[in-house]
C-alpha cells in the first residue's frame, strides 16, 4: 500500500510513552501539516475526551514548549478518545464506527507486548486491517523463539510492508549521520575495513538508574533493553556495505546482511554487572540477577570485517550519560621518529549524544621543539543538540507516509536475536559495581589487548 494514512489511532494514549514522546512528536507533525485529519486515543482509564486533551496540553507544555497555542489546540481538537478494554470486542466495534469512512488507518500499539496479540486479533476480526498500517513498540519478543512467534502473530494481521517496528534509535539524527558520513566521504572507503581498523568500540553509558521503570527493567536487563536492538542496529549501520540505491529495501537489506554476519555471543566474552543498590529499587525482585551493565566482544564475519573485534558496553548508573563509537585504526607498522607509537592514537570517534554530537579524528602530531616527539591531538567537530528534531517525529511522519526505511524488518529483528540468544541464560555470573563507575573491573580484561576501553569524556568536568 502506498499513500498517506487517513487516520491515526494510538493504543496506550494514557501511558508514559505517549506523555513523554508521542504527543510532542504529534504536535510537531501538526505544526508541519503532516498529520492525518483524524486522531484517536484509546486507553482504559475511565477518561473522557477532555482528560485526554488536558494530558496532551500538559505533555506539550513539558516536552515541546516552543509549540504555540494554536498548534496545541489544533492537535487537541483533532483527537477523539475511546475508553475501553483492549481485550473486549466492544471497544473495537466502537472504534470501527468512529473510524467511519477511513480506508487507510494507522494503528500504533504503544502498549505492553502481552496485549499485542489480543489487539491485533480484534482489529482483524472487526475488519479494520485490510488497508491499515500497524506500528509496534519494542521489545519485539524476549528471545528468538518469542520474536518469531510475535512476528507470526503480527504478520497474520498485516503484511510486512504495512508493519512498522519502531526502534527510536534508528531515527536519531546522529545515528542517521553515521550512514551519511560513511557514504558521503570517499576518503573513508579505502580504510574502512580489516586491513586498517584494529577494533570498534560502542559504549552506551547512562548515569541514571532504573528509577520508575524498575519492574519492567528487571524482566529485561541491559542485553534485551539496548544491545539486541539499539546497539546491534547501530553497529549494522557502521559496518554495512553501500546500499545499491536510497530505497528502504536497499538500506534494510544491507543492514540485515551485517546483523546476519555478527557472530553469536559466547559466554566467555561477556561480562555482566549490576549496580550496588539495584536490589533495593522498588519493583526489583529479591536476589534478582538481572544485569544493569554488560560488556561484550563479538565480530562481523564478512570479507570486510572478519578479524576486527567489536566491543560493546552498556549500563545504567555509570559515570556519565553519553553514547560513543570509537573506530580505532591500527598503529603505523614501525616508528621512524625515535618513539614507540601507543595503540589507539588514530581513530574516528562519533559521540551520538545526548546534548552533544561530535565527530573526532584522533591523530598524533609533533610537539613543538627540537625533538621528533609527538602528542595525541583530536580534530573535532562539535554541535550542541538542543532543539534537535526528536526521533519520534521523524519516525511517526515516515509511518504515516508509509516509508519503512528507518523501521526494523522481521529478518533484522530475528537476526539480532540470533546474536544474543545464546547468552540469555537465567543463571550467569554477575559482578557488582559502584554507581558512578564505568562498570565492574572484570570488563577491563575483554579489551586489555587493544589498549582498554575508551571512556566518553564529560566536557564540563574534564573527567571520564
Ligand atoms: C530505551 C531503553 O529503549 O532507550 C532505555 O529502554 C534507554 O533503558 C533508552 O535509557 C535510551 O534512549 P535515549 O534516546 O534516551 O538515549
Amino acid at each position: 500500500m502506498t499513500g498517506v494514512s487517513d487516520a491515526f489511532v494510538l493504543f496506550g494514549a494514557s501511558g508514559d510513552l505517549a506523555e513523554k514522546k508521542i504527543f510532542s512528536a504529534l504536535g510537531r507533525l501538526e505544526a508541519s501539516g503532516a498529520l492525518p485529519p483524524r486522531l484517536f486515543g484509546v486507553a482504559k482509564s475511565g477518561w473522557q475526551v477532555e482528560q485526554l486533551r488536558d494530558r496532551i496540553r500538559s505533555s506539550l507544555k513539558a516536552h515541546a514548549p516552543d509549540l504555540g497555542a494554536p498548534v496545541v489546540e489544533a492537535l487537541c481538537r483533532k483527537f477523539d478518545y475511546l475508553d475501553g478494554d483492549y481485550r473486549d470486542e466492544k471497544t473495537f466495534k466502537t472504534l470501527a464506527t468512529q473510524l467511519g469512512q477511513s480506508v487507510a488507518p494507522l494503528f500504533y500499539l504503544a502498549i505492553p507486548p502481552s496485549l499485542f496479540g489480543s489487539v491485533a486479533d480484534l482489529l482483524k476480526k472487526n475488519h479494520l486491517t485490510q488497508n491499515a498500517r500497524l506500528i509496534v513498540e519494542k521489545p519485539f519478543g524476549r528471545d528468538l523463539a518469542s520474536a518469531i512467534e510475535l512476528n507470526r502473530t503480527l504478520l497474520g494481521i498485516v503484511p510486512e510492508e504495512r508493519l512498522f517496528r519502531i526502534d527510536h534509535y534508528l531515527g536519531k539524527d546522529p545515528v542517521l549521520n553515521l550512514v551519511y558520513f560513511r557514504f558521503a566521504n570517499s576518503f573513508l572507503e579505502p580504510v574502512w575495513n580489516n586491513r586498517y581498523i584494529d577494533n570498534i568500540q560502542i559504549t552506551m553509558s547512562e548515569k541514571f538508574g532504573v528509577a520508575d521503570r524498575a519492574a519492567f527493567y528487571d524482566e529485561v536487563g541491559a542485553v534485551r533493553d539496548v544491545v539486541q536492538n539499539h546497539l546491534l542496529h547501530t553497529l549494522s549501520i557502521l559496518a554495512m556495505e553501500p546500499p545499491i540505491n536510497a530505497t528502504a529495501e536497499a538500506n534494510r537489506e544491507e543492514k540485515t546482511k551485517i546483523l546476519k554476519a555478527i557472530s553469536p555471543l559466547v559466554e566467555n566474552r561477556i561480562v555482566r554487572g549490576q549496580y550496588q543498590g539495584y536490589l533495593a529499587e522498588k519493583g526489583v525482585r529479591p536476589h534478582s540477577a538481572t544485569e544493569t551493565f554488560v560488556a561484550l566482544e563479538t565480530s562481523i564475519e564478512t570479507w570486510r570485517w572478519s578479524g576486527v573485534p567489536v566491543f560493546i558496553r552498556a549500563g545504567k548508573c555509570l559515570a556519565i550519560t553519553a553514547t560513543e563509537i570509537m573506530v580505532q585504526f591500527k598503529k603505523p607498522p614501525i616508528s621512524v621518529t625515535h618513539e614507540p607509537f601507543p595503540p589507539g592514537a588514530n581513530y574516528i570517534r562519533f559521540r551520538l549524544g545526548p546534548d552533544r554530537v561530535e565527530i573526532g579524528l584522533g591523530a598524533r602530531a609533533k610537539r613543538p621543539g627540537p625533538t621528533m616527539v609527538g602528542q595525541p591531538i583530536e580534530l573535532l567537530v562539535m554541535r550542541n543538540q538542543a532543539g534537535e528534531e526528536e526521533p519520534y517525529e521523524l519516525l511517526l511522519g515516515d509511518a504515516i507516509r508509509g516509508d519503512q526505511n528507518l523501521f526494523t524488518s522481521q529478518e533484522a529483528v530475528e537476526a539480532a536475536w540470533r546474536v544474543v540468544d545464546p547468552i540469555l541464560k537465567p543463571e550467569h555470573p554477575i559482578y557488582e559495581y559502584p554507581a558512578g563507575s564505568m562498570g565492574p573491573g572484570e570488563a577491563e580484561a575483554l579489551v586489555a589487548q587493544h589498549g582498554g576501553w575508551h571512556n566518553p569524556k564529560d566536557p564540563a568536568s574534564g573527567t571520564s
